[in-house]
């Protein structure tokens, strides 16, 4: 995956042989996808498979930081993979809470900022509390923006910003003929956050799997 986005950023070199910063993406998103078949092909257990890529999480990170991405979103736990077996989800689970503890020194001296988007308060508790404490600390750090999507659906996402945005009209914030592109972008979990630039699915496969459907409508996809 990091060789892979290696060469993605040597092909964007200037004449001098420099990284040209200018044609870099600002806002980076990877569907962290093709864990379990890496497990398989070296005869491990999938876990083993996650567990790489909680390594290849660690690397892109860093390498976010140093080639000055401002945004970075992944595809980390999305609404369908509850349906996994339940030792896989619990064992997801533990993953993302030994992360988030062995990380957060490092990431908070990076200047890295952490979010989270998604229906979190369906997470267990324990990784719920991990989220928060990361959040809280990071909060004010601006140098990379790592957004991390947890119980994520964008189907889910749009559900809620239709609540959100219905919530405004009935306070007489909004009329309903206000409503345009703009309200919704501002209605969902990435409200803020501008569109990604850049698309990342390695494992092969061509879908998007309920990512961001709404604002990938003009980003460059990779699947490898
Ligand atoms: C992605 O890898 C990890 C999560 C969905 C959490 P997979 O577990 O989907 O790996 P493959 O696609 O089966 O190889
Ligand atoms: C997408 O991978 C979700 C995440 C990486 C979190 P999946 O492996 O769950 O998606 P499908 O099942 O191939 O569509
Ligand atoms: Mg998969």
């Amino acid at each position: 995956m990091l060789s892979f986005l290696n060469r993605w950023y040597r092909s964007r070199h200037n004449k001098d042989g420099n990284l040209d910063f200018k044609r870099l993406p600002r806002h980076l998103a990877i569907i962290m996808d093709g864990n379990g078949r890496w497990a398989r092909r070296k005869g491990l257990p999938r876990v083993a498979g996650h567990r790489a890529g909680v390594e290849a999480l660690r690397d892109i990170v860093k390498a976010c930081v140093e080639w000055k991405i401002k945004i970075l979103t992944v595809y980390a736990f999305s609404t369908e993979n509850w349906k996994r077996p339940r030792e896989e989800v619990s064992a997801l689970m533990d993953l993302l809470v030994e992360y988030l503890r062995q990380e957060l020194p490092e990431l908070q001296q990076e200047g890295v900022q952490v979010r989270a988007i998604g229906r979190l308060e369906a997470l267990p508790q324990q990784a719920q509390a991990e989220l928060a404490r990361a959040r809280e600390l990071t909060a004010s750090n601006n140098r990379l923006i790592f957004n991390v999507a947890l119980n994520y659906g964008s189907r889910a996402e749009l559900v809620d910003a239709c609540r959100k945005i219905s919530a405004w009209v009935e306070s007489g914030k909004l009329r309903p003929g206000e409503i345009n592109e703009e309200t919704i972008s501002r209605a969902l979990y990435t409200g803020d956050l501008p569109d990604p630039d850049l698309l990342i699915r390695p494992s092969g496969e061509m879908r998007l799997s309920n990512f961001l459907l709404w604002q990938l409508a003009y980003t460059e996809l990779w699947v490898k």
